[in-house]
């Protein structure tokens, strides 16, 4: 058997799963691999784990006539052509839950530092600016406590973060495709509607998976919607928001600020407009980037692809119905 990994980030716990399973081939270099060494390493592997930023498509399976798992190191898919993945019978997985806490933490520290202006602060103290020991106006922001937080896609992430604004004493209104009254009580939250949460919030939480009905979902119309000392917080995919009308709605000051680790195209580029505005907190993409979280997700994966080399049924398998 022949496992292809796109990364030689991979932690040495998922890497050693692997190695019990078949020939473990790690893409040598830094980054992801390129298209035609993608090309040429799926032609004779029996599965992949690869990360979000392997693009697998119907042209890539097209050459991949062993393939027996599709193992994302990522709970988002949206990088795997899922029905393309099906029509071949190819079984794909996911990493659900072991990065919820992590990536629920990621988007409350960007809440508190978009409020609390914590990285601009930072830069003013390193900059030499504080020159007066104490005064009243410097470097204030806007309390989190008391405020309302939106919560755009109550799935797993959501929740955690509904749990974690709770304990900050904030309000909490909620969007989702479904209702979960059960989750009402327990946080205290009220189910509204996209337009309802965007115009009563201060802090729009995205948690929403990319799929083609949430892609900029959030846009001109949406964020027009939103009260001008209001922030947007992203942790979920870049394309969910039009970043163009984002910048804009920034630069003209309609809406406070945001907090941000993930953009429409990654890494965010050094002439994006985003770069110079100091009420944008910028991460790269570290949602779920704890060592641990990110050994938990390696080892899901791997144990994801021993599964389906044992002919067993992945446990987090995304398309279901591959398997009877
Ligand atoms: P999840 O449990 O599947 O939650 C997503 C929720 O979104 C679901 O509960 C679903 O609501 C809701 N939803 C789906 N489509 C919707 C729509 N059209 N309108 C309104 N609500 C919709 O997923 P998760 O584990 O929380 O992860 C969420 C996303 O976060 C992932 O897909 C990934 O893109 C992103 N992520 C990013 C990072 C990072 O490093 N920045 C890390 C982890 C995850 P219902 O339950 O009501 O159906
Ligand atoms: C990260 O972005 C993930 O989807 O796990």
């Amino acid at each position: 058997m022949k496992i292809y990994v796109t990364s030689n980030e991979i932690p040495e716990e998922a890497i050693k799963i692997l190695s019990n399973l078949g020939d473990v081939k790690v893409n040598p270099t830094s980054g992801p691999p390129k298209r035609e060494d993608l090309f040429a390493e799926i032609h004779d592997a029996d599965a992949i784990l690869c990360l979000l930023t392997e693009k697998i498509d119907g042209e890539l399976l097209n050459n991949a006539g062993r393939l027996k798992v599709i193992a994302n190191m990522a709970v988002g898919y949206d990088n795997i052509d899922l029905a393309e993945a099906m029509r071949r019978g190819i079984p794909v997985t996911n990493t659900p839950g072991v990065l919820t806490d992590t990536t629920a933490d990621t988007a409350m520290a960007l809440i508190l530092s978009v409020a609390r202006r914590i990285v601009e602060a930072d830069r003013y103290v390193r900059d030499g600016k504080w020159t007066i020991p104490w005064s009243p106006m410097t470097m204030v922001g806007t309390d989190v406590h008391g405020k309302t937080l939106a919560i755009y896609g109550l799935g797993r992430i959501g929740e955690v973060l509904a749990k974690r604004a709770r304990g900050f004493d904030m309000k909490i209104i909620y969007y989702s495709a479904s209702r979960k009254p059960g989750l009402e009580v327990k946080y205290e939250m009220e189910y509204v509607s996209l337009e309802e949460a965007l115009g009563r919030c201060d802090f729009f939480s995205i948690h929403v998976p990319l799929r083609p009905e949430t892609r900029h979902s959030i846009g001109a119309r949406e964020l027009s919607l939103m009260k001008e000392t209001a922030y947007l917080i992203n942790t979920s995919r870049g394309q969910i928001v039009d970043q163009a009308a984002l910048i804009e709605a920034l630069g003209q000051h309609r809406i406070a600020g945001a907090g941000l680790d993930v953009f429409e195209e990654e890494p965010v580029p050094q002439s994006s407009p985003l770069l110079g505005m100091s009420n944008v907190v910028l991460l790269p993409h570290i949602g779920s980037g704890s060592k641990e979280t990110r050994t938990s997700m390696a080892v899901m994966a791997a144990e994801n692809i021993a599964s389906a080399l044992r002919g067993m049924r992945p446990a987090n398998l995304v398309n279901r119905d591959v398997i009877q």
